[in-house]
């Protein structure tokens, strides 16, 4: 089939490549045209595993370019994808100013009967509108006639950073939200090949479902952290607790990783959007707001915890290790670790910060008096004590007894506990997990 999609972010991009391998002609939209001249020279924007090699072997096989020009390509798509960003908006809501403007660009152009899905993670009733748009734009530009045969269609993206290209080609199910049977069966079509259960509903379930996936995945994780909080009181450890439900097959064991807390470009603005959803249509989601002030607190009590731990963090050497939201991937949007970061030298703590990947992205919001070590084992030359901050797999194998003798103080405080079963302890190391013992 030819597919147009428009906005080569994590979504669009992935989803892109994937729909390409699947045997499909892709044409990647996107206005920034410094981004199409990079993709075009096989540069992927961002790191994602394996994003690297699929691009080329795409571009190869012919089956994807990129443009910046909508209207030069438009023609001849059975399917258009609008995958732009829906950043939050000082409210909380969903900016969907980029939504609607390539909605009306579309509209613009459009010559021929296609399929408009939306992959952005958008509220509910936000596909009707895009419809509208685009259709009003068709008939403005002279075709009414075929502005009814222009048909929507919610395919929400599940899709995780770090193993974007996995999610996307082995998803645990396919949502396809439409109220026309004929955009069902293109859609069919489009994912014939992926092996996964499909759920055939409407767009507004659809928008919802997508919402209601991020919210409730963030809700387990506030969740476990209010039970290490309480763990940490009651001399309990969170990771045995976790152990003991995570069998119940109705509780299961993931998302329940106690920390510093969620980020990232998702749950963060998804769960604020759903609350300003329920708050707009007379509902208070009381759930919600528990859920994102526990997530905005657990940093604040990391923080205090070292402080306390340490007697104070003005002037103290602290060494930080990863930067990124979670491990696998180089994006630091909404980062805890950031976050954390700040608030130490804000305190007046001295900050020296190792990421495998996320240190460039990094220097650009932190303070230049932030110090960056080249790897792991020189963050943490003269530290008082190590804060570890993102679940990188490789900080596991970094050997700890290089760690202890460069250290001033042998002291880790793990965010992530993701050292839990190292047994720093014997190796003559002072342990704080979150909520372990
Ligand atoms: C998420 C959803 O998983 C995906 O389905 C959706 O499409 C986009 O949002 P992503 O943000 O890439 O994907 O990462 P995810 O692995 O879900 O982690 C989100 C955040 O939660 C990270 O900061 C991570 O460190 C944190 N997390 C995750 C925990 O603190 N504990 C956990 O148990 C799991």
């Amino acid at each position: 089939m030819n597919i147009v999609i428009i906005g080569t972010g994590y979504v669009g991009l992935v989803s892109g490549l994937g729909y390409a391998k699947l045997g499909h002609r892709v044409v990647c939209v996107d206005r920034d045209a410094a981004k199409v001249a990079r993709l075009d020279l096989g540069e992927p924007p961002f790191f994602e595993p394996g994003l690297y090699e699929l691009l080329q072997e795409m571009q190869e096989a012919g089956r994807i370019i990129f443009t910046s020009d909508l209207a030069s390509v438009i023609s001849g798509a059975e399917i258009i994808m609008i995958a732009v960003g829906t950043p939050p908006l000082l409210s909380g809501e969903a900016d969907l100013s980029a939504v609607f403007s390539v909605a009306d660009e579309i509209g613009k152009s459009l010559d021929h009967e296609a399929v408009i899905v939306t992959k952005s993670t958008v509220p509910v009733g936000t596909n009707k509108k895009v419809l509208a748009r685009v259709r009003e734009g068709m008939r403005t530009a002279e075709h009414s006639e075929l502005a009814d045969l222009v048909l929507a269609a919610s395919v929400p993206e599940f899709l995780a950073e770090g193993t974007a290209l996995r999610d996307f080609m082995n998803p645990s199910r396919i949502v396809i939200g439409t109220n026309d049977a004929l955009a069902a069966s293109l859609l069919e079509r489009l994912h014939e090949g992926i092996v996964a259960p499909r759920v055939m509903t409407t767009i507004e379930n659809a928008e919802l479902a997508k919402y209601a996936a991020n919210a409730f995945l963030a809700t387990k994780i506030s969740f476990i952290n209010e039970i290490a909080n309480l763990a940490d009181l009651v001399g309990a450890d969170v990771t045995e607790i976790v152990r003991s439900i995570g069998l119940d097959p109705r509780i299961g064991p993931h998302f329940l990783k106690a920390g510093v807390g969620y980020g990232g470009s998702c749950f963060p603005k998804d769960v604020s959007a759903l609350h300003q959803i329920a708050g707009r249509n007379g509902y208070d989601f009381k759930l919600l707001s528990a859920v994102i002030e526990v997530n905005n607190h657990q940093r604040e009590i990391f923080v205090r915890r070292v402080e306390e731990k340490l007697g104070g963090l003005k002037g103290r050497t602290l060494a930080v290790w990863g930067l990124s939201y979670k491990g696998g991937t180089d994006d630091i949007r909404e980062s805890a670790a950031i976050d954390i970061v700040k608030r130490l030298f804000a305190n007046g703590a001295e900050v020296i910060v190792y990421d495998p990947m996320a240190a460039e992205r990094a220097k650009e919001v932190l303070s230049d008096r932030v110090l960056f070590a080249p790897t792991a084992v020189d963050a943490v030359e003269g530290a008082e004590a190590l804060l570890v901050l993102t679940d990188w797999p490789e900080f596991r194998e970094v050997s700890f007894d290089a760690v202890r003798e460069r250290m001033l103080n042998p002291v880790i405080f793990d965010g992530r506990n993701l050292l839990v079963d190292q047994h720093l302890k014997d190796l003559g190391f002072t342990y704080y997990g979150v909520g372990t013992r």
